[in-house]
């Protein structure tokens, strides 16, 4: 039976055979530079799983997988100009490296490109898979809104739910959707493809809360991307609202202070102070109880799914590979 390690490299395989430089090469050589650089391709590898765990046609999928992996590099090239952010994979961003228009135009151009690769290869279930494609893909931009909204309210104007909302959408929706999306190239009965995707909610909003630990406590060279970047741009990840619920009064102050929009302190000193209050009051132990708290629900709903246990193997097998992950 196949192991996660199978579909990861099923997944690099199927990007080895694609190629993406065409003309004008200004617009296609940023594409080409980010689905070379890889990233760890969990989406696609989700998805070529989830189409197993039904008894799918990997060939049926195969483009699919593309489309998906293919969406969500757009939406990095997009979200790294919007967050300002230099690095990603350890290699300068789009924008950095060829300017903010390239990572817009070769950006729009990569959604484009995914709609391309699912009408690629026909299928019985395209309408709905389409559907399942299109539905997510504006849930995420939903999400980026709030991201951004929450850039210039202050900390105790966001809630740990309105954050759970926010990163439900932009985040954990494209996980759900990858797992949803393969198991319906499968003809997967209704009912088992919303477990899926249930399971994919969970372990994307802890996938996600992983990605807020990291840019605290991660380490660039591993990582891949420059840490403190959410302090920079005052994003109201878990780490501060969660901090905020551990603080004594004083500390909570100087923490929606360091939060605001309007504080134009030194970005260094203010990513340093922050961690300082962090550290203060253990937060790490408390991010890490809300990611195993996620698993877990995660863990329960793959349980649920009516399939063989050798087939979900694969799918436990990349929560363990997610869980404590350090890039
Ligand atoms: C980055 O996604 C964006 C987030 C949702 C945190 P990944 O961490 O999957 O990025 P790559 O594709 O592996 O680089
Ligand atoms: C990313 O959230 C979500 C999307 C790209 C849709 P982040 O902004 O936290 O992701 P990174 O940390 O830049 O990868
Ligand atoms: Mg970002
Ligand atoms: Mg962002
Ligand atoms: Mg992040």
């Amino acid at each position: 039976m196949n192991s996660i390690k199978y579909y990861f490299d099923r997944v690099s395989e199927i990007f080895a055979e694609e190629k993406f430089v065409f003309e004008p090469k200004e617009l296609y050589e940023p594409i080409n530079y980010t689905l070379r650089l890889g990233g760890k391709r969990i989406r696609p590898t989700l998805l070529l799983a989830a189409n197993a765990l039904f008894g799918g046609e990997e060939a049926e999928a195969r483009d699919a997988a593309l489309g998906i992996e293919t969406f969500h590099n757009f939406t990095l090239l997009h979200d790294d100009l919007m967050d300002r952010s230099p690095l990603r994979r350890g290699q300068p961003t789009v924008y950095t490296k060829w300017g903010d228009n390239t990572a817009i135009l070769s950006g729009d151009t990569m959604f484009a490109l995914a709609w391309r690769y699912f009408l690629r290869q026909p299928t019985p279930h395209l309408h709905e898979i389409l559907q399942c494609f299109n539905e997510t893909a504006i849930e995420v931009c939903e999400g980026q809104q709030k991201d951004m909204n929450f850039e210039t309210m202050t900390l105790d104007e966001v809630s740990i739910s309105d954050y759970m909302d926010m990163i439900r959408q932009k985040t954990a929706v494209l996980l759900a959707g990858a797992l949803k999306i393969g198991s319906l190239y499968a003809g997967a009965p209704d009912k088992e493809s919303a477990k899926l995707y249930e399971f994919g909610i969970h372990m994307g909003l802890a996938f996600q809360l992983q990605d807020d630990l990291l840019d605290g406590y991660g380490d660039t060279a591993v990582f891949g991307k420059k840490t403190g970047q959410d302090i920079r741009d005052n994003k109201k990840s878990y780490l501060p609202l969660a901090a905020l619920n551990l603080c004594l009064p004083e500390q909570k102050k100087e923490l929606t202070t360091l939060f605001s929009a309007k504080n134009n302190m030194n970005e260094e000193e203010k990513v340093h102070r922050v961690l300082e209050l962090y550290n203060a009051i253990n937060l790490r132990t408390k991010v890490e109880e809300a990611i195993a708290s996620e698993f877990e629900t995660a863990n329960q709903c793959l349980n649920g799914i009516q399939a063989s246990e050798e087939l979900k193997k694969p799918l436990h097998e990349m929560m363990d590979s997610l869980n404590g992950r350090k890039k």
